[in-house]
């Protein structure tokens, strides 16, 4: 094998698309304008802002008026837990649901809207990482104001049923939002067909550039400005235009919307290869996650006896980049909140490892981790005072 190195962390970030740089270049050099300047430069700018809204609604069936350009998903979801929280505050009601497998960018700020005096359920989820409806409706009372539930888990990549959360948040006449930063682009979303008020999305998970993302609101829908200062994007996000990186995620959002079929079949066969070739190669291998509802690219697994740290770092060494737990917390010791959360034992969570394919990513990739992964499992497992064959 000459290729340096496989990626198969698509789900922490994705590279580039080549298309998409292209895309967003002139905007750095001769097309530098500030959007919000009224001459010709400054409006070329703002008609590329523009532009890029639409291809962005376009992928959710919404409208560009209701897409409001961010620093990215963490933002996107900070800004509608926290601008409908505190939007509805004065109505009394305080009561937000949402599951124990989010991500932290919506867990912590659950926590920090709980020390605001707000009051927040967290759903459990099944073995698979899906949601109950009962449970959800059963949640659900008279002062809840928001149901914010993920598209796809990021780790285990469960799809979970908005349509049918969207309806019943729909017909009890509570809000919902989804994160849908995993989901977006790489599944089918329809905001108005999924009653959905809220979405958020990132650009860098669909080969497009990081520090950048959107919100979809709902049209009407009145929330308090997120960040004040000069008025821009509707007055509800303030702060000049990223002008190449919205131009970025624009793009990239109308390649993942005109290539979605054929990509998302395509990194389903190699998914399929992956996880059959790693399920029948390797002994007391487990997939997390569930059998058929998950996101195209998502292989995740645990392996007994094995640490997940460990297993990372040889995998590193033999140029296989993958992830265990989620990339956001590697560095932390703790075990995953959401293998926990599937009901895995602390040290079956351990052992985790996530390899996430995506556009890039070859037939050749999928043979090189079928070749090095069983050497490496084997390997820490043969230094392990815990393994048993
Ligand atoms: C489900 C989910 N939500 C939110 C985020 C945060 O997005 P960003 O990295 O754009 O802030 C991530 C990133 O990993 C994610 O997977």
């Amino acid at each position: 094998m000459d290729k340096k190195f496989v990626y198969a962390d698509n789900a922490a970030t994705t590279q580039v698309d080549p298309r998409v740089i292209d895309k967003m270049l002139p905007h750095f050099s001769e097309g530098y304008g500030n959007a919000s300047s009224l001459y010709g430069l400054g409006q070329r700018a703002h008609e590329a802002v523009e532009e890029a809204r639409k291809k962005v609604a376009a992928v959710i069936n919404a409208e560009p008026k209701e897409i409001f350009f961010t620093s990215g998903g963490t933002e996107s979801d900070n800004y509608a837990l926290r601008g409908m929280m505190h939007s509805r505050r004065a109505g009394g009601r305080k009561h937000l649901i949402t599951t124990t497998i989010e991500h932290p960018a919506i867990l912590q700020t659950c926590k920090a809207l709980e020390k605001e005096g707000f009051r927040v359920t967290r759903l459990p989820v099944d073995q698979h990482g899906l949601v109950d409806l009962k449970q959800l409706e059963e949640a659900i009372c008279e002062d809840t104001v928001l149901v914010s539930i993920m598209a796809a888990n990021n780790e285990i990549g469960t799809i979970e049923p908005i349509a049918e959360i969207g309806k019943l948040c729909h017909d009890k006449g509570v809000y919902f939002h989804t994160d849908a930063v995993q989901a977006f682009g790489h599944i089918p979303l329809d905001v108005k067909a999924m009653n959905i008020d809220m979405l958020s999305l990132s650009g860098h998970k669909i080969n497009g550039p990081k520090g950048v993302g959107a919100i979809y609101i709902r049209s009407g829908l009145l929330l308090e400005p997120f960040i004040t200062g000069g008025g821009q994007e509707k007055g509800r996000r303030s702060g000049t235009e990223n002008v190449p990186g919205i131009v970025g995620l624009g793009e990239a959002a109308y390649l993942k919307m005109t290539e979605m079929e054929e990509e998302s079949t395509r990194v389903r066969a190699l998914q399929r290869r992956l996880i059959d070739g790693v399920l029948a190669t390797i002994p007391q291998a487990t997939l997390t996650g569930h059998p058929t509802q998950r996101l195209p690219g998502n292989c995740s697994f645990v392996f007994a006896a094995i640490e997940g740290e460990s297993l990372l770092l040889f995998l590193d060494h033999m140029g296989v980049c993958g992830s265990t737990g989620s990339a956001c917390s590697t560095g932390s010791l703790d075990p995953s909140h959401v293998l926990m959360g599937i009901g895995l034992a602390h040290e079956v969570a351990h052992g985790s490892l996530r390899l996430s394919l995506g556009r890039f990513n070859t037939e050749e990739d999928v043979d090189h981790i079928l070749e090095v992964l069983p050497q490496v499992v084997a390997r820490l497992r043969s230094m392990s005072p815990v393994w048993k064959d």
